[in-house]
């Protein structure tokens, strides 16, 4: 056999294995020779800089693991306005130290109805209110030169309603409604309602939308101004794929997989995480490890830690690269609140057990809700009701309990089930916004980087969300704004705020003190070896509900991080060590030998102290 290209090698070793899934799923060869040709073509047109970049992630493929990795995630026209003005503002991602940039989505969306841009138009086409597509060309090559990898949605659950296919379907067209879930059997659909719990059940109650031109009803699981995509129909998968190599060779470097557990429906099934959906991942993967080897999959898997390491795949056929760390996040929260760390100390170490293939993205906040998905058999191991929690937790966060500190708002509240999310920013829920004195704000500030400093110790690497560097409280004005007034998490997406971003260098402002914490944070991360590739983590008993303890381990060397996640001065003891060690935020030294005690909100990074001799 004769190779002519790269691909051609890469993608004979594993064309047995994709022809037989594909085949699985469509059955068809005609459309499989059609896709295999677009694939081929995809990498012969990848620019020589993104070639290069594939060759040196070959020869690194865990590149994504270092360090070095630190995230952030904002919305262009919120941060700066357009793509052009994003250009300039890249050495203050670097001041900040970024490597990793998810920009939400900015893909053609209607001027309304858009949930923020997760309903798209057009996937091959930049919004043109912030930019074109040579614009964005222009950004991803300026960020590959100060080595930021940029991170894009790839939302393959659904379209907008106004997406040329949508468009063609409402025309009549059947060839277009097959793109979709358009139906008029009313069994199917009573029997979908029945099995498929509903995603929005307050403000997009049904997974059904009546289209009145044409008598008859689309599956919208999310909005419905979201039609839902029928992967059944392989024009679909081809369209997608299309789109999917298109983005990446405009240089986006690692997709996150919106709401990818939903993509494959079968009636009688709760149309989550289907073995289908899994069949597709490992497609996509196989697809970027011909096309475009240096690309890489980030999975948005809302569940339980058992449910993501499906994710991953095997170490034979794996799936994706990285997925976030839901559970963590979630229960951070949680600890903070309850000052209680039982619960993330369990999450933690089923996270810690998962195979090696696994790998997080850890975060405090992002653009969307809090999610009060707790581990309910965890909690009733610690004898604690697991509605009952979460009703605490959701009041907690909208200030509505005894001394909390937070202010924020209720997301999809369920009169029936009780169940509710939770929005604000990270520093308006942990009480700088209602800090009425400097002791007050001093203890929110605390609590902004106890939160950080924690989930940079976690297994994965972490990811910012932008305007927490300079605590940026909630954003109330949302509410006058008729589009936005009806999705509570608007009120943290708000404009980034350039001239609180200026008090960074003013000592003593907020700003100075949360972004100088944090640069200590980051500093350490990127240096210190026990947080590199192949370091070892686990928890360690302290003795104390209230103090959690991750442990990380290269070579000879030991890293203990401890926190305090309550208001009070708590006793702690590791057990089995004997030695002085150095808090390396503080540069205090600690006996371990016998109990000590932390600070409230106290955050310790200790290691071993260097003996003078
Ligand atoms: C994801 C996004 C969320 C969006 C939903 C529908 O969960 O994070 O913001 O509303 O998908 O696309």
């Amino acid at each position: 056999m004769k190779y002519n290209s790269d691909f051609d090698i890469r993608f004979a070793e594993v064309k047995k294995e994709f022809e037989w899934l594909y085949m699985e799923l469509y059955n068809s060869r005609d459309s499989l020779s059609k896709l295999e040709l677009l694939l081929s073509s995809y990498n012969k047109n990848r620019s020589n800089s993104l070639k290069e970049l594939d060759k040196t992630r070959q020869n690194n493929i865990n590149w994504y693991r270092s360090n070095k990795m630190l995230g952030i995630t904002l919305y262009t026209d919120l941060f700066c306005s357009n793509l052009k003005s994003l250009i300039t503002k890249i050495p203050y991602l670097k001041e900040l130290g970024i490597d990793y940039l998810h920009l939400m989505p900015l893909l053609k969306m209607p001027s309304e109805n858009n949930d923020g841009g997760y309903a798209v138009d057009d996937f091959e086409k930049i919004n043109e209110t912030i930019g074109s597509n040579e614009d964005f060309e222009k950004l991803t090559n300026e960020l590959r030169n100060n080595n930021i990898s940029l991170c894009l949605d790839f939302v393959m659950n659904h379209t907008s309603d106004t997406h040329r296919w949508a468009i063609e379907a409402k025309k009549g067209n059947i060839e277009y409604q097959n793109y979709y879930y358009i139906t008029n059997d009313s069994n199917f659909m009573s029997e979908y309602e029945k099995h498929v719990p509903q995603v929005f059940p307050t403000t997009a109650p049904g997974n059904f939308t009546y289209i009145e031109c044409l008598k008859k009803w689309a599956l919208t699981s999310f909005y419905p101004f979201q039609w839902d995509l029928n992967y059944q129909n392989p024009k679909v998968f081809f369209e997608m794929i299309k789109a999917f190599l298109t983005l990446a060779n405009m240089g986006v470097e690692i997709f996150r997989l919106d709401a990818v557990p939903y993509i494959w429906k079968q009636l009688g099934t709760n149309c989550r995480n289907l073995k289908q959906v899994h069949t597709i991942v490992r497609m996509l993967r196989i697809v970027i490890e011909c096309v475009c080897p240096a690309v890489i999959l980030k999975g948005e898997v809302v569940m339980a830690p058992k449910e993501l390491s499906a994710y991953f795949g095997t170490p034979e056929s794996p799936e994706c690269h990285i997925l976030y760390n839901v559970s963590c996040m979630v229960n951070l929260w949680s600890s903070l609140a309850s000052k209680d760390i039982r619960l993330l100390n369990d999450q933690l170490n089923l996270i810690h057990s998962l195979p090696e293939n696994s790998y997080f993205i850890n975060y405090i906040r992002c653009h969307d809700d809090i999610g009060w998905g707790l581990d309910e058999e965890a909690e009733i191991k610690f004898g604690i009701d697991p509605q009952l929690h979460k009703e605490f937790l959701y009041h907690f966060y909208i200030g509505q309990f005894e001394n909390s500190y937070a202010k924020g708002l209720l997301y999809n509240f369920d009169y029936l089930s009780k169940d509710a999310r939770s929005c604000g920013t990270t520093a308006s829920l942990c009480g700088l916004e209602t800090a009425k004195n400097i002791a007050a704000r001093n203890i929110a500030i605390n609590r902004i980087l106890l939160m950080h400093s924690c989930m940079f110790s976690f297994y994965g690497f972490p990811m910012l969300n932008s305007g927490d560097e300079v605590g940026q409280l909630n954003d109330w004005s949302y509410f006058e704004k008729t589009n936005l007034k009806n999705d509570s998490r608007n009120l943290h997406r708000s404009k980034f705020d350039w001239v609180k971003a200026k008090n960074r260098y003013k000592i003593s402002s907020s700003e100075n003190s949360i972004w100088c914490g944090l640069q200590k944070l980051i500093f350490l991360r990127k240096s210190i070896e026990c947080f590199d590739i192949n370091s070892s983590i686990s928890t360690w008993d302290t003795g104390n509900n209230h103090v959690l303890s991750i442990v990380r381990k290269k070579n000879t060397s030991l890293l203990i991080c401890i926190f305090n996640f309550s208001d009070e001065i708590q006793t702690i003891q590791i057990k089995c060590l004997d030695d002085k060690y150095v808090d390396l935020i503080s540069g205090q030294i600690y006996d371990l030998s016998s109990s000590f005690y932390i600070n409230p909100y106290q955050y310790l990074w200790l290691t071993k102290q260097k003996s003078n001799k």
